[in-house]
């Protein structure tokens, strides 16, 4: 790691990764159910984007390309020359910050800061549109507690598109609650980002913009990915930017781990679990011990994605078409973790409390409104209360400072992620039984399976605009592409 002192004065922390191809014949668990078969595997290390910190973020969105199999290299989206994703900004709370997106495309893009409590104008939303060669530079205060964001694209009918081809980066808020918890936060030692995406390519090696489900992993952009972990506990801060597929996370050895966050902040407590259900646009942050594995051990963190019930993204049967994938309805491996040595001051127990948070309750809500998925039927787009989305429709209008009871229906054909732009949410009931623990926490997207309801509360406060929109949508990007997309104004 060297730092710069960059043209602005700034400090740039840069991070200069050795992407080593590791070509070794290791023996691995392929099953996720006990049984061994020994197989050739070849591993690449992990790629753990580079980070900006301080107020100012510059950021350029480009093309790129990425060597990710044998034989011609991959046509890809970076942001700052990275030839897939870009740099993690970390920011603290309360910091007034100004990004400068510059679109090196030959295409228009925009830049949505996922979570963020933020003006609607600054919100990157498909109305902030950036021209080719064009810079857009919203400034805003950081109101969001401690957590794990992310940027990414949100241009109307391409957002599949410039996502599948790797745009999108973190943003880790810090917040002095947080900083003062014995929490691992070395960046890319025992604090690491985890982005999971799978992609199906084409016979000349281009991604297949178009598909629902990837045929191959990429973590971080990084196929058959493996990582060296300190014999401690280790922090993952873990996001799903798929199209669709939904994760069933779990570790090969089907150890507890525990989750101290969800999208907008930390739990209350950790939540012991073996699995957590992470759907596209959520995140989660989860703590592993890895103080009883032997120096020299190995793991897997895994999808568990064998045998869920239909709805449930990546569980259709077919390992072609376009409902189908190699990937769909079996486990497979995530990260290969390689246990090394702890470091100097590792992190080596459990804090027992995390956060007071106090949510919203039934008691709160000033107005509560009911949407309802729709459409779909036959190969046509699915809408919201059978209205597709209109770029100047205005769906829902919202007062100042109201506490919203949101409850979305879903009776129709297959699961979906819902994501609202602006707040963060308690989901305070779902219709098929109760909310899990690891998923009781502020949420910006929840994933509602087939055949429920679900409803969230949020207040709607400190910004307000007549006409600047926020949206609200189901965060598959080829169904927010196909129309599954509402707006709202707070006023
Ligand atoms: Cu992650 Cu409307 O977006
Ligand atoms: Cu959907």
């Amino acid at each position: 790691m060297t730092i710069n002192k960059a043209q602005t004065g700034k400090l740039i922390l840069v991070f200069t990764i050795v992407a080593t191809t590791l070509n070794c014949k290791k023996t691995i668990d392929n099953s996720g159910s006990g049984s061994t078969t020994t197989t050739d595997k070849t591993y690449n290390t992990l790629w753990i984007p580079p980070v900006l910190t301080g107020t100012t973020f510059n950021l350029t969105l480009g093309s790129s390309t990425k060597q990710l199999r044998t034989g011609n290299v991959t046509a890809t989206y970076g942001y700052n020359g990275n030839s897939f994703w870009g740099p993690t900004l970390i920011m603290n709370k309360g910091d007034n910050v100004q990004i400068n997106v510059t679109n090196s495309l030959a295409d228009q893009t925009t830049v949505h800061w996922h979570g963020f409590h933020i003006p609607a104008i600054m919100d990157g939303g498909p109305h902030q549109i950036i021209s080719a060669g064009a810079t857009w530079s919203p400034n805003f205060q950081v109101k969001n507690n401690a957590a794990t964001f992310w940027y990414h694209p949100h241009l109307h009918l391409k957002t599949q598109e410039q996502l599948t081809k790797g745009a999108g980066g973190f943003i880790i808020v810090k917040d002095p609650m947080e900083s003062a918890l014995a929490l691992p936060r070395t960046y890319g030692t025992d604090d690491i980002p985890l982005v999971l995406t799978s992609r199906r390519y084409n016979t000349d090696n281009s991604f297949d913009l178009t598909t629902t489900y990837g045929d191959y992993m990429l973590t971080n952009g990084t196929a058959n990915a493996e990582i060296s972990l300190p014999k401690q506990f280790v922090r993952f801060r873990i996001l799903n930017a798929e199209v669709e597929r939904a994760y069933n996370l779990g570790f090969s050895d089907n150890r507890t781990f525990y989750v101290i966050s969800n999208d907008g902040g930390l739990l209350n407590a950790p939540v012991p679990v073996t699995r957590v259900k992470l759907a596209v646009g959520e995140r989660v942050e989860i703590l592993v011990n890895l103080g009883s594995d032997a120096v020299g051990s190995n793991l897997d963190m895994k999808a568990f994605n064998t045998g869920q019930i239909f709805g449930f993204p990546g569980a259709e049967p077919a390992s072609s078409g376009n409902f189908g994938s190699l990937l769909n309805n079996i486990d497979f491996s995530l990260l290969h973790i390689n246990v090394v040595a702890p470091t100097e001051n590792p992190i080596t127990a459990l804090p027992a409390a995390l956060a007071n948070n106090v949510y919203w309750t039934n008691a709160d809500v000033t107005n509560s409104r009911t949407i309802t998925i729709t459409g779909g039927q036959a190969g046509s787009a699915f809408t919201f209360d059978n209205n597709t989305y209109g770029f100047t429709t205005i769906n829902q209008n919202i007062k100042l400072n109201s506490v919203e009871k949101w409850t979305i229906v879903n009776n129709n054909i297959f699961g979906h992620s819902f994501h609202i732009h602006d707040v963060q949410f308690k989901i305070i009931s779902r219709s098929s039984g109760s909310v899990a623990a690891y998923e009781s926490g502020w949420k910006d997207v929840v994933y509602i399976p087939l055949g429920e309801s679900v409803s969230v509360i949020a207040k709607y406060d400190d910004f307000s605009s007549g006409v600047n929109p926020y949206m609200y949508h189901c965060h598959f990007s080829n169904h927010e592409d196909g129309g599954l997309m509402g707006q709202f104004l707070v006023e």
